[in-house]
């Protein structure tokens, strides 16, 4: 929820929606975003690049039993395992099996609406949170673009912070506050002061590639 619902808040004068979701594990993130477009009755194109690393866990997912309500978008599951991609009047997804940090090279500048920042801890996958990750996410969002993060590690503050994102706190009813972040200013969230606490913890700096 911390991921879908600022994703569609944001996003709601816009003909269509562009996701990265990093990375794409269990498919929960993608298929969330699936439930609650439908649900909410949402007519935006959603389309959404999602890369995997572990091939193993995605053949797992032949066998997986997803909760009740996503059961509707399995032949969406099926689509992707088979042919990594899916696309109909609503939904274009693509799921690309490899290196996210390589997946994100072939995108142009200003292309995503919205990152969904959700890979292992920095401390289990550090090479998708360092400063110079950031830098390479920051070209390929458009200035009025958001990510969303569960990490309020100062580490991944002061990364976003060093790549000209304003940082902000993303709270809601349904999910534990986490980080959001963008380009561009968003009056209604409370901004992190990010070079505040970096001069009260001048030991903590970004992680680097
Ligand atoms: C926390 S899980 C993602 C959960 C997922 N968003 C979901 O909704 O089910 C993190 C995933 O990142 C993948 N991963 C780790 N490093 C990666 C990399 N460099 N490129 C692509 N995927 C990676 C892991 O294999 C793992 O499946």
């Amino acid at each position: 929820m911390k991921h879908v619902i600022p994703a569609f808040k944001y996003s709601k004068n816009k003909n269509e929606i562009k996701i990265l979701d990093i990375c794409f594990g269990l498919g929960f993130n993608v298929l969330a975003t699936l439930h609650y477009a439908t649900l909410k009755n949402i007519h935006q194109k959603i389309y959404i690049y999602s890369p995997e690393l572990d091939s193993e866990l995605v053949s797992s997912l032949n066998n997986f039993t997803y909760p009740k309500e996503f059961t509707i978008f399995e032949h969406i599951i099926k689509a992707l395992l088979e042919e990594g991609i899916y696309d109909d009047a609503t939904f274009h997804i693509e799921l690309f099996l490899g290196d996210a940090r390589e997946y994100i090279q072939k995108f142009s500048e200003n292309t995503f609406d919205i990152v969904y920042q959700d890979a292992f801890s920095p401390d289990a996958n550090p090479s998708l949170w360092t400063k110079e990750y950031f830098k390479d996410i920051q070209k390929i969002m458009k200035e009025d673009g958001i990510l969303t993060t569960y990490s309020i590690a100062l580490a991944t503050r002061i990364a976003l912070y060093e790549n000209e994102f304003l940082v902000y706190l993303n709270e809601g009813k349904d999910f534990r506050a986490s980080t959001l972040a963008s380009l561009s200013n968003i009056e209604e969230l409370s901004e992190v002061n990010v070079e505040h606490k970096m001069k009260c913890n001048p030991q903590r700096t970004s992680l680097r590639d």
